[in-house]
């Protein structure tokens, strides 16, 4: 929100168009631009890159004989930044989860940060909410800023983390 404050500004139009009210399903509900910075944050540094898994019996992939027992590992991550799902993959544009676009929507596992089939995320609806709780509560009262000009350096593994701490500052938002 702080590298893209044109997202964050729509996010705090939202915060303020909500009742001065506990926060309940319409009001996260509301809270369309909140779902899709979320959803684009999640996708390009996604928290769960690489899901493991252990052959359990023999297999051919793609050309490649898979042993039994062999570790292998679905990457939601890659698949995240591929052309062949995203349209320019690396910038952050919220709006290919709109409705008009539906990028997420290319394949059934081109949007993945929460895996996908038997195991897939029973948090995913809980996170999201916890994530519009959290803005809202932030972003009535504070606004965030970078505190430095140098590009913010992501590690991406073993989860996204900024390589040299997170160079923010909160300002009190002037009301
Ligand atoms: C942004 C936040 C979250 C992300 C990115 C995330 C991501 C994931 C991913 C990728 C998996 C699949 C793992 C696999 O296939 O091996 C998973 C599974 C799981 N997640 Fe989350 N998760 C998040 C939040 C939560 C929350 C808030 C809860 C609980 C309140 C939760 C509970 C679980 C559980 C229990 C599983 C295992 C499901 C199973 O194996 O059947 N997650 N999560």
């Amino acid at each position: 929100l702080a590298t893209h404050p044109d997202w964050q500004d729509k996010i705090i139009a939202e915060v303020d168009a909500l009742p001065d009210a506990p926060l309940d399903d319409a009001g996260l509900a509301s809270m369309q631009s909140a779902d899709l910075v979320l959803k684009e944050a999640l996708r390009l540094l996604p928290p769960v890159p690489l899901i493991p898994r252990r052959a359990v019996r023999d297999f051919e992939w793609q050309g490649h004989i898979i042993s039994a027992g062999t570790w292998v590992s679905a990457s939601p991550g890659t698949v995240m930044m591929s052309p062949e799902y995203w349209t320019e993959p690396e910038k952050f544009d919220p709006d290919r989860f709109g409705p008009d676009r539906q990028e997420d929507r290319s394949h059934k596992y081109a949007w993945a940060p929460f895996g996908g089939g038997a195991h897939k995320c029973i948090g995913l609806h809980f996170a999201t909410m916890q994530v519009k709780i959290f803005l809202a509560a932030l972003l009535k009262s504070h606004q965030i800023e970078l505190a430095t000009e140098a590009p913010i350096d992501w590690a991406r593994v073993p989860i996204p983390q900024p390589k040299g701490g997170l160079p923010v500052v909160l300002r009190k938002r002037v009301q």
